[in-house]
């Protein structure tokens, strides 16, 4: 699916039980990088995490990036889709969504994603 579709299939997101089970703190806000994203290591997994000052939101999905086959996608760029948020691969472009890990151009990969908030000064996410 292109970029520009206007369809939009949305994954159901986990539900509140699920998410207040197993929030962790990954780091501070002051870690964090504006409208960009970071690797942070999450039990020996690495997750990227992006920040949005404007409300004060995070995302977290996996850093690995199954088309390029490398630990790239925070390393990539923020584009709005409709009403979500997605990162552009900086290997071959592919676009995932920041809040379902949804890969729209390849479905096929799809990644990751976890519940993410801050606390107070604390980023945290909800993992497995
Ligand atoms: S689920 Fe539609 S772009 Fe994220």
């Amino acid at each position: 699916m292109s970029v520009n579709s206007t369809q939009t299939t949305h994954i159901t997101p986990v539900t509140q039980q699920e998410i207040a089970q197993n929030w962790q703190t990954i780091c501070h806000i002051s870690d964090l990088v504006a409208n960009a994203g970071i690797c942070a290591l999450v039990r020996d997994q690495q997750i990227a995490i992006f920040y949005l000052p404007e409300d004060n939101s995070v995302f977290a999905i996996d850093n690995y990036d199954p088309i390029g086959k490398a630990n790239v996608l925070s390393r990539g760029l923020i584009a709005a889709h409709g009403d979500e948020l997605v990162v552009a691969s900086p290997l071959y472009k592919q676009h995932f969504c920041l809040r379902t890990g949804r890969c729209l151009t390849e479905e096929q990969h799809s990644i990751r994603s976890w519940p993410a908030r801050v606390t107070g000064t604390k980023v945290e996410i909800s993992a497995p």
